[in-house]
């Protein structure tokens, strides 16, 4: 497993090139219906757990939602992401303009309630260029020709009352469908604390394959910490080689070039 070092401040998180994002439909689970919203059962620590049968609706993150998207945050991540990430994220989009995809889970407050939806659910990300993020070695050379995009989830996070109840998967499979749907896009990827079982485990449930280590990547309270890199190939994006497949290769380049050198030379 490779390993390097990264930026350690994300709470700006401003990436790159973004390409076109397909915003999604609001959807409501399941649809037309009016199951009940009080909790379903409690888990071991106490805290009421729901089901995925209450009237959630699913819909791409709307201006109402500033204030519970800064919260769930603030509940779910050690990282403090700066007020500039929520009021762009919000908007769905960077903070030159580029498109964010973002896809929430959200219970609309009873009426005559005008509270903003309780926010239950997030997934926030952006298609970056695969050539500018070429130094990550994440994708093999020739499948970085043909996919110039790569697609970063900056955040995901659920509501602990509604944990282990599949809503970070059905978050985490409408992104993918949606990076899916862009053929020049070869992969999905992130980065997760090294300390962080849950989403280590999710992940790698999902699919994901851990593909390096970033040393120092995360700087909270003054204290740095490691990531692990996790990678999903999608559209027949292909994994890079390793750090000495990748200096073999480079050193048999070489040769050959010396090769043809020589040859030329002396006109054999
Ligand atoms: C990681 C996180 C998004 C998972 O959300 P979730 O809604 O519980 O996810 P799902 O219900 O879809 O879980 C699917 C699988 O993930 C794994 N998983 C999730 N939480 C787990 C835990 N606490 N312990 C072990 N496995 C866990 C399990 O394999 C689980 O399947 P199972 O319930 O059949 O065993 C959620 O714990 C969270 O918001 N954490 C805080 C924010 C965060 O760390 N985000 C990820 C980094 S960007």
């Amino acid at each position: 497993m490779a390993s390097f070092q990264a930026p350690n401040d994300v709470s700006n998180a401003d990436p790159l090139v973004c390409s076109e994002v397909n915003p999604p439909k609001t959807d409501v689970l399941p649809s037309g219906s009016s199951a009940s919203s009080q909790p379903s059962s409690q888990s071991s620590s106490g805290t009421e757990t729901h089901a995925l049968h209450e009237p959630l609706v699913f819909r791409q993150l709307e201006l109402c939602d500033r204030s519970e998207l800064q919260k769930i945050h603030e509940e779910c991540f050690p990282v403090r992401y700066n007020a500039k990430f929520f009021d762009n994220a919000v908007k769905n989009v960077l903070g030159d303009g580029r498109p964010l995809f973002s896809h929430v889970a959200c219970l609309p407050p009873p009426p005559p309630s005008t509270d903003p939806p309780k926010i239950t659910g997030c997934i926030i990300s952006q298609f970056q260029s695969s050539i500018k993020y070429a130094h990550l070695n994440l994708l093999s050379p020739s499948t970085l020709q043909s996919h110039p995009l790569i697609m970063y989830i900056m955040t995901l996070a659920t509501t602990e009352d509604y944990r282990r109840t599949g809503l970070a998967s059905l978050l985490l499979q409408k992104l993918i469908q949606n990076a899916t749907s862009n053929r020049n896009c070869g992969l999905v990827y992130l980065h997760v604390i090294t300390y962080n079982t849950s989403a280590i485990k999710f992940y790698e449930k999902n699919g994901f394959q851990r593909v390096a280590q970033c040393e120092g990547y995360y700087l909270i309270d003054g204290v740095s910490y490691d990531s692990y890199l996790y990678c999903l190939y999608i559209n027949g994006g292909e994994p890079s080689e390793s750090w000495l497949d990748s200096v073999e290769s480079l050193v048999d380049k070489f040769a050959d070039w010396l090769d043809w050198g020589v040859k030329k030379a002396f006109n054999v």
